[in-house]
Formats: C-alpha cells, sequence, structure tokens
C-alpha cells in the first residue's frame, strides 16, 4: 500500500493507474477506521481494480461547539486495517495541504439544496456544505471512480449522490449497507467516547428504529420511535423521522451524537 500526503501524489498515482487501463474505487473517511469503514474498503476491492482510501478529518463539516479537536484519530492503525482490507492508495493529507489558506481562508463552498435540509441539515447548520465541499474536493483530486460511501449516513448519502449529479463528476456512487455491533448499536468512530452506561443505553437507537418499523404498516411509526427513546434515561432524543420510506434517529448520549436509520 502507498501512503500519499500531497495532492499532487495522490492524484499522479490515480491517473497513472487509470493510465494503465484500471478501474479506481474510492473510500473517502475521516478515520478511525471500524468494520464499517472496512466493509465499504472490501466491496471496492470486490468491484475494481484499485482501490484508494482517503483519512482526512474535515474541519468545515464541523460546527463551533462540536466534536472537531476530540474526534478520535490513530493513522497507525487505520493505515494496517486499509492494508488488510486491500487498499493499494492511501490518501492521508495534513490540515494545510488541503486548506493551505486556513479553514477559514476556504472561500468556495459547495451547497447542495434539497437533501441538505432538515434532520442533521437542521440540527448542524453548515455540516452538509462541509461535507459536500471537501468530497467535491476529493472527487476532483481522485478523477473518475467509482466512489463508495455508508447507508449509515443516509442524508449524507443523497448529498453526494446529488452534488456528483448536478456537477457532472464521473463518478458512479455506490451506497452500502450498515455495519452493527452484535447488539445492533451502528458502527461509528464516535461510539469509542461513550462510557460503558452510555454504551448500553445507545443500543435504544436500533430498539426503536425495530419498534417504528413494527408500526410503520400500521400505526405511527415516529411515536413508537419516541416511546422507546423516551423510556432510556441517558438518551436525549433530537428527531425520530420518517422519510421516503426510510426510518431516521438522532440522539444525544452525554456529549456524544449518535445517528442511525433503518429501510421500512
Ligand atoms: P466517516 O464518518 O469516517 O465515514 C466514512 C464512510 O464510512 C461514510 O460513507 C460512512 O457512511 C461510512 N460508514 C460509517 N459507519 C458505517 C457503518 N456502521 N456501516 C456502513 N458504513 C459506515 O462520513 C464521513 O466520514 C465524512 O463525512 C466524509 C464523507 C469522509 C467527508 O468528510
Amino acid at each position: 500500500m502507498q501512503v500519499h500526503h500531497t495532492i499532487d501524489g495522490f492524484r499522479k498515482a490515480l491517473d497513472a493507474e487509470r493510465g494503465e487501463g484500471r478501474v479506481v474505487g474510492l473510500v473517502p473517511t475521516m478515520g478511525y477506521l471500524h468494520d464499517g469503514h472496512a466493509s465499504l474498503m472490501r466491496r471496492a476491492r470486490e468491484e475494481c481494480d484499485v482501490v484508494a482510501a482517503t483519512i482526512f478529518v474535515n474541519p468545515l463539516q464541523f460546527g463551533a461547539t462540536e466534536d472537531l479537536s476530540t474526534y478520535p484519530r490513530d493513522l497507525e492503525g487505520d493505515s494496517q486495517l486499509a492494508s488488510s482490507c486491500g487498499v493499494d492508495h492511501l490518501f492521508a493529507p495534513e490540515e494545510v495541504e488541503m486548506y493551505p489558506s486556513g479553514r477559514d481562508g476556504v472561500l468556495t463552498n459547495v451547497h447542495v439544496g434539497g437533501p441538505s435540509e432538515g434532520l442533521e441539515g437542521a440540527s448542524r447548520p453548515a455540516h452538509f456544505d462541509g461535507v459536500a465541499t471537501v468530497v467535491a474536493k476529493l472527487l476532483n483530486i481522485a478523477g473518475a471512480c467509482r466512489a463508495y460511501f455508508g447507508e449509515k449516513d443516509w442524508q449524507q448519502l443523497l448529498v453526494v449522490r446529488r452534488l456528483v449529479h448536478d456537477l457532472s463528476f464521473a463518478v458512479d456512487v455506490v451506497g452500502c449497507p450498515i455495519v452493527r455491533e452484535g447488539d445492533g448499536l451502528a458502527m461509528s468512530s464516535r461510539n469509542v467516547h461513550l462510557s460503558a452506561e452510555q454504551r448500553t443505553a445507545a443500543t435504544v437507537l436500533h430498539r426503536a428504529l425495530l419498534a417504528g418499523r413494527s408500526a410503520a404498516a400500521t400505526g405511527d411509526p415516529e411515536s413508537a420511535m419516541r416511546r422507546v427513546v423516551a423510556l432510556e434515561p441517558l438518551a436525549v432524543l433530537e428527531y425520530a423521522a420518517v422519510r421516503d420510506g426510510r426510518l431516521l434517529i438522532a440522539a444525544r448520549f452525554g456529549s456524544t451524537r449518535l445517528i442511525d436509520n433503518l429501510e421500512i
């Protein structure tokens, strides 16, 4: 596995791979990799000739009061996991490489209307602009590829699909199913911040989604989800909603904010 720290080095490496006729699979991440990320890398490995992954904790997508400074990082462990999943090129730039004028010096902002609005977009103003801006930049650097994104971040997946469509990137976006722990908790880099009690409480998200799905046929899935979360004292619900045949939920456990979703 080759590790790249510069935009130019990563871009030239993928250009060379395409020059040899190879199809590139791309997996953008913020690192602290877990089995959810690994599932994307393995899928790319199966479907593409060459696999590239990116690790960059993008400051643009964190609000002023959010967890940028405490977001977990482990480039050493991430490199080993990426390599074991068959990643050929790992792009791990420093912030100054991505934003040479500083994060406040970025004057081009990508806003995707529609899917950015409501739910996560309402709870986290400017979050999806930060995501869309860095994803546009990463796709522009990587070039033509198949790009793998998880359904875990359902609204993000819709934002990325729309971005690629509207700006005509030479990219096929591939959505991948949510990977869960044995007790149903969706894997997330943020789970590491949960105390033992919060970790147990966090299973309420998946239980609420299952109750919502059961209620969908006959009753009111939003109320069913709310009732389940109300029984868990450590969970503070942000939203429980139904959109386009999918249940979406967000809650805080102490200072850790988690999201999950399920198809009805
Ligand atoms: P990150 O949270 O590191 O997630 C990287 C990718 O892994 C995303 O596509 C996400 O949906 C997927 N993923 C995370 N947990 C998953 C799980 N349990 N099952 C399946 N897929 C999972 O999402 C981001 O980073 C950033 O916003 C990024 C797109 C990289 C832009 O900065």
